[in-house]
């Protein structure tokens, strides 16, 4: 028996997740906020973990963790929270769960890249539905592929990645609806809602076939891989079968409790970022033949002739953003920068400043 032999085609034909190494690099490129756990959180930090019982398993239901989210980030009492090790254990959960024979998952294009991998993983069949080239929902677009592909799970992110679009609240609901009539499910993901001007936490409830995805990683907090979903006991009861046991390992318990307790301190990072990204965006407006997508998340989409000679020559000055030309036909000749530190977006500023 060879790996040609037993591992399916469509898996054989993938790609690894590349993750480039940026040691030694100003990181812009993965969305991570740049800011460390503030100093004065870090003893409160080091004695949450020091109680952690390493010796047990964690807690199963981490209902601890749970109830400390459901206070930082007012998640009405109707809804059930499920816990993943990360949002992308959320995405897979969800996939593996309604992987019939013949399956679709749909989400837009471009979207964050997660969504069609695992739905290639679970045996789903992907269906991209292009944006509009101004990056916003083509609604009838969407309505019309919902009605002929029938999707298991939709998947939009509120704002999306790697665009930065803050998609039209009505457009959203149309296409729930439209999911609804179809008898699927839609996951709205907000892994940005931190930096953005709007949520659809208060309304998921409104809408029997929709739930909602968060993640902490973009808070300052991606090292510990927690992401949730938000959504009628209906629905997650049947996602947390397929949760392996322990999926939040204790220390991420531990100190993800400690952080919500001290929310307000990570928000107020948030909040310097969207300042931050203000500036970034208004600077780059300024530069010759850059145009700016406007973004309600911590990263700016930027589109810029030759991108590629723009990207090695950013990493020859130890700068690493995202290329995101290759991804899509509508991201041709565009890089995504995640919003850095004051004096990183200074630097990637003269540096741009100099090369175009
Ligand atoms: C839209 C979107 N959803 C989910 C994720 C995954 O987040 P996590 O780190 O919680 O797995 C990302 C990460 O970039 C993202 O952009």
């Amino acid at each position: 028996m060879s790996a040609d032999k037993l591992i399916r085609p469509e898996i054989r034909a993938l790609s690894a997740y590349h993750v480039q190494d940026a040691t030694g690099m100003v990181k812009l490129d993965a969305m991570e906020n740049p800011f460390v756990f503030p100093d004065e959180l870090r003893a409160g930090l080091a004695e949450a973990l020091a109680g952690a019982s390493l010796n047990r398993y964690p807690s199963a239901e981490a209902g601890g963790l749970k109830a400390a989210i459901r206070h930082a980030m007012n998640i009405p009492d109707c809804l059930d929270i499920l816990l993943g090790n990360g949002s992308d254990e959320i995405i897979q959960l969800v996939a593996m769960a309604a992987a019939r024979p013949g399956a679709v998952l749909l989400s837009v294009e471009p979207a964050f890249v997660m969504f069609r991998m695992i739905a290639t993983f679970c045996g789903l069949r992907y269906h991209g539905v292009p944006l509009r080239p101004d990056f916003s929902l083509d609604t009838a677009a969407m309505i019309q592929a919902i009605e002929r592909e029938r999707p298991a799970v939709t998947f939009i992110a509120y704002p999306n990645n790697p665009t930065g679009t803050l998609f039209d609240r009505d457009a959203l609901r149309a296409v729930i609806r439209a999911v609804d009539a179809c008898g699927g499910l839609v996951v709205v993901d907000e892994a940005y809602f931190a930096f953005s001007s709007d949520s659809f936490l208060h309304e998921i409830a409104d809408h029997p076939n929709a739930v909602l995805m968060r993640t902490v990683s973009k808070l300052g907090l991606a090292g510990l891989r927690l992401g949730m979903l938000i959504g009628r006991p209906e629905w997650l009861e049947e996602f947390d079968k397929l949760r392996l046991p322990y999926n939040i390992n204790a220390l991420t318990q531990a100190a993800a409790g400690y952080a919500m307790q001290h929310y307000g301190a990570f928000l107020a990072q948030a909040s310097q970022l969207r300042t931050e990204r203000g500036r970034l965006s208004a600077a780059l407006a300024t530069m010759p033949g850059v145009q700016v997508h406007p973004s309600e998340a911590n990263f700016v989409l930027i589109r810029v002739a030759a991108a590629e000679r723009v990207f090695e020559a950013l990493l020859s000055r130890r700068i690493l953003v995202k290329n995101t030309s290759n991804a899509h036909p509508l991201l041709a000749n565009t890089l995504r920068l995640t919003v850095g530190t004051p004096a990183e977006n200074a630097q990637l500023i003269a540096a741009l400043q100099e090369l175009l």
